[in-house]
């Protein structure tokens, strides 16, 4: 096992009804200007907004307006926020939504306090940002975990890239699994299903140990509860467990001791800096091809992934054979999902030109089984296309 330091400070509120139990102590310990940060409208349609803007007042905090965060927020916005954090003297942000608003709102805080911008500072001169404006999220979709973790998926437009540009941590998390009822379908399929891929991300790094055993169980529990969710999308004890899964992955308790592969995360970046795609659904096309192209390189790991995870029967098959037979139900489960194993199904519009564009410039992981070169991952993009 490698040596590391582990670090999760976010304080979590887990269990229905957590916005009015907890919020109203929280925002006791913070300052008088509060900025109010949330997407696209899903809030306001649920009457969460209502309910934060009245605990706002009740608390007697002044509210700054912050909405309109983008899925896959873009460096522009987080520079926006930034900006009205300074102008209005904001002491503390709540970021209400999904991967999306956190993202943006942990980049907006550490923006606010860096010395200079912060893109140039963290993916030019590689230094993290130490300190931000204090921060709180309500989380209303889960699967990316970022409630628990400083990374944040920003995609710089100008420079067609969607780097991990870390902000700071939440001093708390509120996770209600209500607020998932009225995620669309396929949407939550996608978001458990990013959360599948943190894990397997993680699992088929290099080395193991018993963060491999933890990951076993999670990886188990999660096809389990998708399953569960398919069958019966509002029952609550199902929809507790998805959203107490994705933070898990993301405290990182299962990604010590060994470096992750996360080879999938770095091509679904780039395909997002050229086509804007949803983060989980382009996820699911890219995994089962990528592990088509490394499953020899890694039989046991696999096998192993297709016995612990997806029960199957190794009676009568060589490693090699149940290793295959464990990249194929992963792709069978995505299609079983309801997610695309393609990207025309998925709608978007991607030539050989733009995954080209992609393959050339996504990140190449150096902790996977075996790196790869720019052409493998041409091919394996070309094959799902
Ligand atoms: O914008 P609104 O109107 O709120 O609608 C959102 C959005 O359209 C909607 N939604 C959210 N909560 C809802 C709801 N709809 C109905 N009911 C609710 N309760 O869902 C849509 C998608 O939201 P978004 O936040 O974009 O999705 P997700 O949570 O999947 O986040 C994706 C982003 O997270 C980044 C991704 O790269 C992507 O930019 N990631 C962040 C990570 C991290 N910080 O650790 C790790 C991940 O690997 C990932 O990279
Ligand atoms: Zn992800």
């Amino acid at each position: 096992m490698n040596n590391f330091v582990y670090y999760c400070p976010v304080k979590v509120y887990f269990g229905e009804g957590g916005v009015q139990k907890h919020l109203p102590e929280e925002l006791a310990k913070v300052g008088n200007t509060v900025m109010l940060a949330y997407g696209g409208g899903s809030v306001k349609r649920s009457g969460l907004y209502d309910e934060l803007v009245s605990l706002l007042a009740q608390a007697g905090k002044k509210v700054v307006d912050f909405g309109g965060i983008m899925s896959n927020p873009t460096y522009a916005k987080v520079l926006e926020g930034a900006r009205i954090v300074k102008q209005e003297n904001v002491d503390f942000i709540l970021a209400v939504g999904g991967g999306s608003v956190m993202d943006c709102v942990k980049c907006i805080a550490a923006a606010a306090k860096a010395p200079k911008d912060l893109w140039e500072m963290e993916i030019e001169d590689h230094v993290i940002a130490r300190e931000g404006v204090p921060y709180g999220a309500i989380v209303t979709l889960s699967g990316t975990g970022s409630e628990m973790d400083n990374g944040a998926g920003i995609t710089n437009e100008e420079k067609n890239r969607k780097g991990n540009l870390p902000g700071t941590y939440a001093e708390f998390a509120i996770l209600d699994p209500g607020y998932l009822r009225t995620v669309p379908k396929k949407q939550m399929m996608a978001c458990a299903f990013d959360n599948l891929s943190h894990c397997m991300e993680t699992y088929f790094g290099r080395g193991t140990g018993v963060m491999d055993r933890m990951n076993e169980a999670l990886m188990h529990d999660i096809v389990e509860n998708i399953r569960a969710y398919l069958k019966d999308p509002q029952n609550m004890e199902t929809l507790g467990n998805l959203m107490w899964d994705s933070s898990l992955v993301q405290t990182f308790l299962f990604n010590m001791g060994k470096p992750g592969d996360f080879q999938c995360h770095a091509i679904e970046h780039q395909m997002c800096a050229y086509t804007g795609c949803n983060h989980g659904m382009t996820l699911a096309v890219i995994h089962p091809s990528y592990y088509r192209h490394i499953v020899s390189d890694a039989p046991e790991k696999f096998a192993r992934f297709g016995k612990t995870v997806f029960d199957l029967n190794p009676a009568g098959k060589t490693e090699m054979e149940l290793a295959g037979e464990a990249v194929e139900a992963l792709a069978d489960f995505i299609q079983e999902i309801g997610l695309d194993s393609s990207f025309t199904q998925l709608g978007l519009d991607v030539n050989e030109e733009i995954l080209r564009k992609v393959a050339d410039t996504c990140g190449l992981s150096g902790g996977n089984v075996r790196k790869l070169e720019r052409e493998e991952v041409f091919e394996l993009l070309k094959e799902v296309m």
